[in-house]
């Protein structure tokens, strides 16, 4: 129902039992924003689908739907409640505009918004990459790379542990890189270099290049990032499920790097590799 929905629609949001938000109990709610005009549509496919599932016998009953007008600003800010200051690594404070909490001796701080990117530091696929940036904070970046950069958290962590080295944050997504100028500026951080694109794109040769995707886009990629390491230099790999780990990293190995180390936290893990 939420992928059919989903296609029609401007964002999808699935609550049940396991999400931050939650359904009531054996229930599971389908939040969609759409645009008026296409109202119709999204009400006629739920409907096709509910009859479908009937028809294979899936019990799919009490379905209901309510509707709500909603302002665009108001769907974006919605999740803002659960974005507070957060300590990522040993170091690193994280801060929302709207939480601005005073930073202790020794803090790096990273203030953020988001906008609709990834990357608030609060998901685990995040943190487990700044944990292992922190490991490698001795080795010697003078380039880096940041490919997925999202919010741009992972180049402002970079920024700071490498300060005199140059970056460059790409993303697939338009709006993510538009988000990551604005948060470059909020943190005054004018040694990283921003674009729009994908790995086949940069010609760029990094000492260290992070990558907080997911398996499904890694590891048909693996062949092309030997070319942006340089020889000896890191790759960090995030985004994995703990069971996808060994595959991924039997491709990188396969590829040309070395496992230096993996970390784990919640049902997701990270590798550190070596080229
Ligand atoms: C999980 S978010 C990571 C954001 C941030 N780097 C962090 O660690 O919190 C993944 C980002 O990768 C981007 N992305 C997905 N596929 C990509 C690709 N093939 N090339 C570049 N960026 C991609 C998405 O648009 C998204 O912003």
């Amino acid at each position: 129902m939420a992928d059919a929905v989903g296609e029609l629609t401007e964002g999808v949001e699935i609550r049940d039992g396991s999400t931050i938000i939650r359904a009531g109990a054996g229930l599971a709610v389908i939040v969609a924003q759409c645009r008026p005009e296409v109202e119709a549509e999204v009400l006629a496919e739920i409907e096709a689908v509910a009859g479908r599932l009937k028809a294979a016998g899936v019990e799919a009953e009490p379905l209901s739907v309510r509707r709500r007008e909603a302002h665009e600003d108001e769907w974006r800010d919605v999740w803002k409640q659960y974005f507070r200051a957060t300590r990522v690594g040993r170091t690193f404070l994280v801060r929302p505009s709207w939480d601005p909490r005073p930073a202790a001796d020794g803090d790096r701080i990273i203030d953020i918004d988001p906008g609709r990117a990834f990357g608030t530091g609060g998901h685990a696929s995040t943190r487990l990459v700044i944990g292992l940036c922190e490991e490698l904070e001795d080795r010697r970046v003078e380039r880096f790379l940041d490919l997925g950069c999202g919010s741009g958290i992972l180049s402002m962590v970079a920024a700071q542990l490498w300060p005199a080295a140059r970056g460059l944050a790409v993303d697939i997504d338009p709006e993510a890189v538009a988000t990551t100028v604005e948060n470059l500026e909020r943190n005054r951080i004018a040694t990283v270099e921003t674009r729009v694109g994908v790995l086949r794109d940069i010609p760029e040769v990094s000492d260290l290049v992070l990558a907080n995707i997911e398996a499904g886009v890694l590891v048909p990629l693996a062949a092309d990032f030997p070319a942006r390491v340089v020889p000896g230099g890191s790759l960090v790999l995030s985004g994995l499920l703990a069971e996808q780990a060994q595959a991924v990293t039997d491709a990188f190995i396969a590829a040309g790097f070395a496992l230096e180390s993996r970390r784990d936290e919640d049902e997701w893990a990270a590798l550190s590799l070596r080229r």
